[in-house]
């Protein structure tokens, strides 16, 4: 999602507003809105495209010196016009835009539901323009009643509120991004200010900003800009020069969308567990999900999303609940026995045609389904029985990244919401500890000067056991789809039944080995037999065996559960193939023949 506001451009407010959104479209979206308050608070939305948006706009007079604009990308309530932001209060006079999630707005919409308020749409938004509301009713003045309904939000938020007669916009954030745009103006042109979710949405206007902290709340007027805490002390703010070019904003300064999407794993990971894990309590609420309970599970998926489904099958069948991974393509050419199993769709867009059509097989044979998904409101999660979101965000990039780190997250999730599992506070506390292990990843990799090793290499070849096989299997895919070169990924002892046939001097081998168990030492002993053909060997291993031994290089992750190691690895492998692919050239984002969602069978 994305924010964007403006204060003192008199009547150009909303043409502000609109090339704003049209900077943030980059990010991903599926519905856009403005709204502007003079005397009272204008509002226009829509489902769709900014164009949708504009047209919209074409038959509309509205305007206002005070405004605020939004990209939606859903998470509560499927992209529709009433969901799009902003939302309204009862009177008409608040509008509000908001990223992240409310996590109690649950509590909060039954409350305000009781007291009597109405609610237009599906969204936790909607929660904060009418607590907004109440606090104006209760005599609290414009800022006050903010202040007062912010401090009832939990959760993550970038919020931005106007009300009807006040030419001021009132922020806060809170585990989510907004900055300030300042021009101060000069002899010829009246002060203006700027509010947005990145930077990209106000640069061309000005290259002066404000970086707000969490806890922090702004206020925006033609007059001027303040930034307080929670009790309303004014905070000395630094005002920063951003020193990039409009032009290169397109991706936050990353080459391409892949590699900030790789860097944007661990803000994802935060998302999918936000609200869904208690350490303390060893708990995982997954809502109504949780009473599932199911006795067997058949997952379909294609691509990437099989590789996670594999993932997912195989911590069911060590919690004890036979589950099986089946590609979705082959699914209903010879359908297995449903008897009373749950079928699981794991599909980031929730569109592929192969994945809807298995899904539709089992349930024309009875079964009850489930979508595991990025985006709400798509058929998948429409057609589904039941939908557990994995909260990714938008991902732009063909090859999928930060939405495989997420599946597994979230069917870590499901495993341990719908079975017993003995170390369930062990495996909260690894999930919980994974933003900051990647980032460390992300801080230190060796990934690059691997890829500059082994750019010309005749084919790539990925090995790992138990659940680091699924991840060798994603990694030879990754590798595949971005740098066009011959990868392939293998069970680690199945090497030697064939493959290795293949194996020479010019073959990297890459081996995922974490912990140091039989499996480890199992793993090791493959590694042996190619490092005995000459292979070069990259071990990706947290150094709890001595598989650094037989390497030719190493890429480290943190030590953590045998759960959470297969996405640390998988991180490694995935800078690997960027730099590889980087260093060759190849389209990263957009890699020949592939699309990002396969709607034909
Ligand atoms: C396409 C993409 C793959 C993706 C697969 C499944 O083939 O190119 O990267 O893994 O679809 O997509 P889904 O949206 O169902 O996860």
């Amino acid at each position: 999602c994305g924010i964007i506001g403006c204060v003192g451009r008199e009547d150009e407010t909303l043409d502000v507003l609109v090339h704003g959104l049209s900077k943030l479209e980059y990010r991903g979206y599926d519905s856009a809105g403005v709204a502007l308050s003079g005397e009272r608070v204008d509002v226009c939305k829509k489902s769709g495209e900014i164009d949708d948006l504009k047209r919209a706009l074409e038959s509309r007079s509205i305007d206002g010196a005070a405004g605020i604009g939004h990209t939606r990308w859903s998470t509560h309530g499927p992209p529709t016009d009433a969901n799009a932001h902003p939302h309204l209060d009862c009177t008409g006079d608040v509008a509000v835009v908001h990223n992240g999630i409310i996590e109690n707005y649950q509590s909060l919409r039954d409350e305000l539901a009781t007291a009597g308020h109405t609610f237009k749409s599906d969204t936790d938004t909607e929660v904060v323009p009418h607590l907004v509301e109440d606090a104006l009713a209760d005599g609290l003045d414009n800022e006050a009643a903010v202040r007062e309904a912010i401090s009832r939000l939990e959760g993550s938020y970038a919020v931005a509120v106007v009300v009807s007669g006040d030419d001021t916009i009132y922020a806060a954030r809170n585990d989510s991004p907004l900055v300030l745009g300042i021009d101060d103006g000069d002899a010829e042109s009246e002060p203006a200010y700027y509010l947005a979710s990145d930077v990209p949405a106000f640069r061309d206007f000005t290259d002066r900003v404000v970086y707000l902290a969490d806890g922090e709340f702004a206020t925006l007027s033609a007059e001027g800009w303040r930034v307080s805490d929670v009790d309303g002390t004014t905070v000395d703010k630094d005002v920063d020069t951003v020193d990039w070019d409009p032009e290169e904003t397109g991706k936050s300064g990353y080459d391409h969308f892949m590699l900030k999407e790789i860097h944007e794993q661990p803000r994802a990971i935060r998302q999918c567990l936000r609200g869904r894990v208690d350490e303390m309590t060893a708990q995982v609420d997954i809502g109504d999900l949780g009473d599932l309970s199911p006795t067997g599970v058949q997952f379909v998926a294609c691509g990437t999303s099989y590789h996670a489904a594999l993932y997912g099958a195989q911590l069911l069948r060590d919690a004890g609940i036979p589950a099986h991974a089946f590609l979705a393509s082959e699914y209903a050419t010879s359908p297995p026995p449903i008897g009373d199993a749950l079928v699981v769709g794991v599909t980031q867009s929730g569109e592929t045609a192969d994945t809807l059509s298995a899904l539709r097989e089992a349930r024309k044979r009875g079964a009850r389904t489930l979508a595991v998904t990025n985006t709400v409101g798509s058929t998948a999660a429409r057609e589904c029985d039941h939908a557990l979101y994995i909260r990714a965000g938008p991902e732009i990039g063909v090859a999928a990244s930060k939405t495989f780190a997420s599946q597994l997250v979230a069917l870590n999730l499901f495993s341990l919401g719908t079975t017993r599992v003995d170390d369930v506070r062990e495996v909260i506390g690894a999930l919980r500890d994974l933003p900051s292990n990647i980032q460390a990843i992300l801080d230190d990799s060796r990934a690059e000067s691997v890829a500059g090793e082994y750019v010309d290499s005749d084919a790539y070849f990925f090995i790992g056991r138990g659940l680091q096989y699924p991840v060798a299997l994603e990694g030879a895919l990754k590798m595949k789809e971005i740098t066009y070169k011959h990868a392939e990924g293998f069970a680690a002892g199945e090497l030697k039944h064939g493959p290795l046939a293949l194996v020479t001097g010019e073959t990297p081998v890459f081996a995922v080995v974490t912990g140091d168990g039989e499996m480890a030492r199992k793993t090791i002993g493959n590694v042996k037999e190619v490092e005995a053909r000459d292979a070069p060997v990259v071990a990706v291993t947290d150094g709890q065996s001595d598989v650094g031994r037989y390497a030719d290089a190493v890429l480290e992750v943190p030590e953590t559960h045998p759960q959470a190691a297969a996405v640390l690895a998988n991180v490694q492998l995935q800078l690997v193939s960027y730099h590889v692919a980087d260093k060759l050239g190849r389209s990263i984002d957009k890699p020949r023949n592939l699309a990002k969602s396969v709607t034909v069978e």
